[in-house]
């Protein structure tokens, strides 16, 4: 049982699957030996993620390895229709995603993977989790394990686990070196830059682009923005990071005083209100307004609709908001994630390490889900540094290895540290 949008697109699906597959050698092995150890046999796999091409190799990989694999979407604008058409018709997943579902049509995908009663649940956001305790509880008991891809599920998880709500041990995916460094700074960062020039088609070189938050993605983001010849603005709330953003050479101001200044403003702090009410007297005229957020809160688009005298779609994913004083306001993929709204998510080369990670955290779930209690937990023992070698090996990058004495020394604590001393 699936639903798609048109199964008459699986050809074109499979196309845009093996495109991705190519910059994904990482996943391939892990899929090769899956295909050998089968380490999710007579397992159900229910996945909220975002139904992308790279998503799609990732849920083949799952499947190679023996698991039943139900898919829904973590968000209705990142869907790619005839990805999903490919691996239901193609691969046989119980896909329930069709792009630009509504609210009612979205819930019910998710619940249509929450009642097939996953044993193993892997969530982008939390969706699922949060469908399982508050729709079936009865199946959020009987899940052995899961894990959860982004920081935002990942607070919605340690809510959950502080109230004694969360049935299942997770594995967060999110803080990984792989993903902070390969996927949060690197992917987020082009792929939020693509979003805003795909919805646009702006020069960035000479304009001023406002950064809200300067984590990976931030960070990301900024120095992008600048090497494309932007002045970059970044508004934190946090002092190491508004530091480490000024050591940087970026101009750290808070948000009412860059709302004033931005010809972009993007979003990227996973919480609410960051471009609010109060702030649009302040916009210029002109201003494109995007969040690299998981979610769709902050940027307060209510707030920015109520006060429209009208609204234009004046792109595929650009609405044109006009202000009673006439100033434009330009808001991107709804004010939804906008490298997965506005261009294609994260390059395949990227999730390659994210996937494979996720992969073999997987397989150890199937494992060792008894050892987890509920609760929020790091990624077991050495997949990160598993997958960063199998990275390099394929990048045909060598890498030194300690000697014997360097290894001894690392150790020692009661010889001296310097060469003449004793
Ligand atoms: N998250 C960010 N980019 C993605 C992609 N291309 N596929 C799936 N999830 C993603």
């Amino acid at each position: 049982v699936y639903e798609v949008a048109d199964p008459a697109l699986a050809a074109e699906g499979a196309e845009r699957i093996a495109w991705a597959e190519h910059a994904m050698p990482v996943l391939r092995r892990v899929r090769a030996l899956f295909a050998a150890e089968r380490p999710l046999a007579g397992l159900r796999v229910g996945a909220c993620l975002h139904v992308t091409a790279e998503t799609a190799n990732l849920a083949v990989t799952l499947v190679a390895g023996g698991a039943e694999v139900h898919l829904c979407a973590s968000n209705p604008l990142s869907t790619r229709d005839e990805v999903a058409a490919a691996l239901a018709v193609e691969h046989g997943v119980a896909v329930h995603a069709v792009h630009g579902a509504d609210a009612t049509a979205y819930r019910r995908h998710i619940g249509a993977v929450a009642d097939a009663g996953p044993h193993l649940v892997l969530d982008n956001g939390c969706d699922l989790a949060v469908a399982l305790h508050t729709g079936r509880p009865e199946l959020a008991e009987q899940v052995l394990a899961g894990c959860e891809d982004t920081p935002t599920g990942v607070l919605r998880l340690r809510a959950m686990a502080a109230a004694g709500a969360l049935a299942f041990g997770v594995v967060a995916l999110d803080h990984t070196p792989t993903r902070r460094i390969v996927d949060h700074r690197h992917g987020t960062g082009q792929s939020t830059v693509d979003g805003i020039l795909r919805a646009t088609n702006i020069l960035l070189a000479g304009r001023c682009v406002v950064v809200a938050g300067f984590g990976p993605v931030g960070h990301g983001i900024a120095e992008r923005a600048r090497a494309m010849g932007a002045t970059v603005v970044v508004t934190e709330v946090d002092p190491v990071r508004a530091l480490d953003a000024v050591l940087d050479g970026y101009r750290v101001l808070p948000m009412r005083d860059a709302a004033a200044l931005g010809d972009v403003i993007v979003t990227a702090t996973g919480n609410r209100d960051v471009v609010a009410a109060e702030h649009l007297d302040l916009l210029r005229d002109g201003v494109v307004l995007a969040n690299a957020g998981h979610f769709d809160v902050e940027i307060d688009v209510r707030a920015l609709r109520a006060a429209a005298q009208e609204i234009r779609r004046v792109r595929p994913a650009a609405e044109e908001i006009r202000l009673p004083d006439g100033r434009r306001v330009v808001l991107l993929a709804e004010g939804r994630i906008v490298n997965l709204g506005a261009a294609e998510g994260n390059p395949p080369a990227v999730m390659d390490m994210a996937f494979a990670e996720q992969a073999l955290t997987t397989a150890w779930l199937a494992r060792h889900h008894a050892e987890l209690a509920p609760g929020v937990h790091a990624v077991p023992g050495n997949i990160g540094a598993e997958v960063a070698r199998l990275e390099l090996a394929a990048l045909g990058v060598a890498l030194d290895s300690l000697t014997g004495a360097q290894r001894r020394y690392l150790s020692a604590w009661e010889s001296p540290t310097w060469e003449g001393g004793g």
